[in-house]
């Protein structure tokens, strides 16, 4: 059942922020509640371990790198050995520009290593380039469509 949905943002100069509100905004008029995690903030992994539904927003920086803040938590979620979660739902929206060599490395490792955390992507990864509304408007139908055919259950009163 779906009752913990959060949200994991990394950002470096903004967009990735802003996307992570507008989902945030859109599944809160969908009546779900939602927990929202800067991953600059994040010092340790544990607030993942009850989350039913995990969506990321996340810009890729450096050589297809995290935002510098979120480093840490990203080495810490790469050196960490498999938390199991129980088949938990992922979806991943990255941020990056196709003209780097590493396009959108940072979605990418996040997926990656949300599945080997334990679990699964129920929305195709998008990897959006310098410009996504259109992206953004389809993935977040997707989302919409996604939380309620799974049951997620709706916020109280
Ligand atoms: C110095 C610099 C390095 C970047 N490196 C990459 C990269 O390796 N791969 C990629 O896909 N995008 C890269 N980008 C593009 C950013 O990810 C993109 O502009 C994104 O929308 C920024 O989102 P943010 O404002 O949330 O940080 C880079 C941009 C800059 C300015």
């Amino acid at each position: 059942m779906i009752s913990k949905i959060k949200i994991l943002m990394a950002t470096q100069t903004g967009s990735a922020e802003e996307v992570a509100d507008e989902v945030k905004e859109t599944i809160e008029a969908e009546g779900y509640s939602v927990d929202y995690h800067d991953l600059a903030d994040e010092s340790n992994l544990r607030f993942l371990s009850d989350a039913t539904f995990l969506i990321g927003v996340v810009s890729t920086w450096g050589d297809g790198e995290p935002p510098d803040d979120a480093v840490p938590f990203f080495d810490l979620l790469r050196e960490s050995p498999p938390m199991g979660f129980a088949k938990t739902p992922i979806a991943i929206m990255g941020l990056g520009d196709s003209g780097y060599d590493i396009f959108n490395g940072c979605g990418k490792e996040l997926e990656k290593e949300l599945i080997r955390h334990g679990g699964y992507s129920i929305i195709p990864r998008v990897d959006c380039d310098v410009w996504y509304e259109d992206e953004l408007s389809q993935w977040l139908n997707d989302l919409r469509r996604t939380l309620a055919s799974q049951g997620a259950t709706l916020s109280s009163p």
